[in-house]
């Protein structure tokens, strides 16, 4: 195309749970251009929740084809694109042939709580025999738990990649096959990503970040490398996982497309991405973003701290290999903006997301109504895979527009209970809450995020800091404007649009007379199931 200009750019590709975007940025955070695309999910029995790897990625290469056609259309030419990031839903699983290159089966979503019995079996595992810490030591019981999740930073969970591997290896006879014979290679949603951009099985690249490694179960949180007793423990293969590599390096480069050429140099999940599109790089910074599920991340800086309410230790970036990481401890919730695509799409209380809002508005209160989201279990800070969603508190006063209120309500005290052990774990009192993601476009979420919470919600005007952040950790391993992660004074001139702040105007009584009546909900809803 002619007189195209050129610019210095980067785009991050950003394979959410339910949509894939990639947007391509300057250096002050402004967008040149972007495409999304919404892939499907298949739900095939209660509980599961899968997708198809090769829909997923097909979905990665029109992102990447339409925002490269939007940037000539804006009139710049595509070479402006220097190096792109990616990130991505943590903790699906995917699983594929060494051989061919080609998905075994359906990936597992992050969501998915089909692995309860997995879960049980490695639960009575840790409790008669225990894991090995070192040759012939083992750890069992509580103290066994305790190993566990100082190696790992987490509790053996339906959430966690190893648990939903294992099942695979365990119900697919194919990928047991695989697994023995070393033709299985595993990965979350990036490994498989940066596997079939950078040319799939002719190349090989089969590598993951730190941040997404530390979802796994598998990776040791103070050495970065997969640990010999977590492995023995699941019973997988070292050679089935990829190399962990940090979140800011150039890896390697894209094969085919419009990009063709363009070096990757940065992948981290979405959740950490987010901490860092925040610019929370450093001890004491914390932000939530509210997606599809909501994730809760208060950055602790060099310092692993465990846990002792609930919560995960996790890596928060590696700015490079040599770099010593950064640690965050996170408040997991499963069901956030999906309780809100439920009420429009099972329970058709509303025909558009944004619509919930107005009807929550239209009510003072939700008439006694609580709302216990908890459609796969409940993760941080119960932990408990046999909650029950569970609607209390009904009567014939009841209407939608209650309904719809404690929805809202739900993930305002679930965002509470995380920030009350966050206090607890951290010894610090966070009087403010930075928050992003989709379901934070709302005026009436914060608001009653603000009133259930008793803290002020800051929303930022841009709020694309899941995609920036990849794009700051692409950008910061070839120096691209000088751009330093570790140095956030080097990123003073990225998006420094203004925030809306929210504060809460509920008498303290009153929030603490609805945070009672939720904790009552809570233990009605747990251990529900066997
Ligand atoms: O841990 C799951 C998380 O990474 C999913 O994020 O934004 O796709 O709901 P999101």
């Amino acid at each position: 195309m002619p007189n195209l200009k050129q610019g210095e750019f980067v785009g991050s590709l950003d394979c959410g749970t339910t949509s894939t975007r990639f947007l391509i940025f300057d250096k002050y955070a402004n967008i040149l251009a972007q495409h999304q695309i919404e892939y499907p999910q298949y739900y095939p029995e209660p509980s599961w929740h899968e997708q198809d790897a090769d829909e997923l990625m097909e979905s990665c290469d029109v992102c990447i084809s339409e925002a490269s056609k939007a940037l000539e259309a804006a009139g710049w030419a595509k070479e402006s694109v220097k190096v792109i990031g990616i990130t991505n839903q943590r903790e699906s699983a995917v699983a594929w042939s060494r051989k061919t290159g080609k998905p075994l089966c359906r990936l597992i979503v992050w969501d998915d709580s089909r692995t309860k019995n997995t879960v049980a079996h490695f639960e009575q595992k840790l409790k008669n025999v225990g894991i090995e810490v070192a040759p012939g030591q083992f750890k069992k019981g509580d103290e066994g738990i305790k190993a566990l999740r100082q190696l790992s930073g987490l509790p053996i969970s339906t959430y966690f990649s190893a648990i939903k591997l294992r099942w695979m290896i365990d119900h697919y006879d194919h990928v047991r096959k695989a697994h023995e014979e070393d033709d299985l290679l595993f990965g979350t949603v990036e490994s498989w990503i940066v596997y079939r951009l950078t040319g799939g099985a002719t190349k090989n690249l089969h590598i993951t970040d730190v941040t997404n490694a530390s979802r796994t179960l598998l990776m040791n949180l103070k050495t970065l490398k997969w640990d010999p007793a977590l492995l023995k423990f699941f019973e997988i293969k070292d050679s089935v996982l990829p190399k962990i590599v940090s979140s800011s390096e150039v890896y390697g480069e894209l094969a085919y497309g419009p990009l063709k050429g363009v070096k990757i140099g940065g992948i981290a999940g979405d959740q950490q991405a987010a901490l860092v599109g925040n610019k929370c790089l450093k001890q004491g910074e914390a932000k939530c973003t509210y997606g599809t599920g909501a994730f809760l991340l208060f950055c602790t800086g060099e310092d692993i701290v465990q846990s002792a309410h609930g919560l995960l230790s996790t890596v928060a970036y590696q700015d490079g290999s040599d770099s010593k990481p950064v640690y965050a401890l996170e408040g997991s919730i499963a069901v956030a903006g999906s309780a809100v695509k439920w009420l429009r799409d099972s329970m058709k209380m509303v025909s558009t997301a944004a619509e919930v809002n107005d009807l929550a508005d239209s009510v003072p209160d939700t008439g006694g109504t609580y709302f216990v989201t908890a459609f796969s279990g409940l993760l941080a800070p119960y932990w408990d895979p046999g909650a029950a969603g569970l609607l209390i508190g009904l009567s014939a006063y009841t209407t939608p527009a209650h309904i719809a209120l404690a929805t809202l309500e739900a993930n305002a005290f679930q965002t509470r209970a995380i920030l009350e052990s966050m206090k607890l774990d951290s010894k610090t009192d966070l009087k403010h809450l930075k928050v992003d993601g989709g379901m934070t476009n709302g005026d009436k979420v914060m608001k009653v995020l603000a009133d259930i919470g008793g803290f002020t919600v800051i929303r930022p005007e841009m709020r694309e800091s899941t995609a920036l952040g990849s794009a700051l950790l692409a950008g910061s391993a070839i120096r691209l404007h000088g751009w330093d992660i570790s140095r956030p004074e080097t990123l003073a001139e990225v998006n420094t649009a203004g925030s809306t702040e929210f504060t809460p105007s509920m008498p303290e009584p009153e929030r603490e007379k609805r945070w009672q009546g939720w904790k009552r909900a809570i233990e009605r809803s747990k251990g529900w199931e066997e």
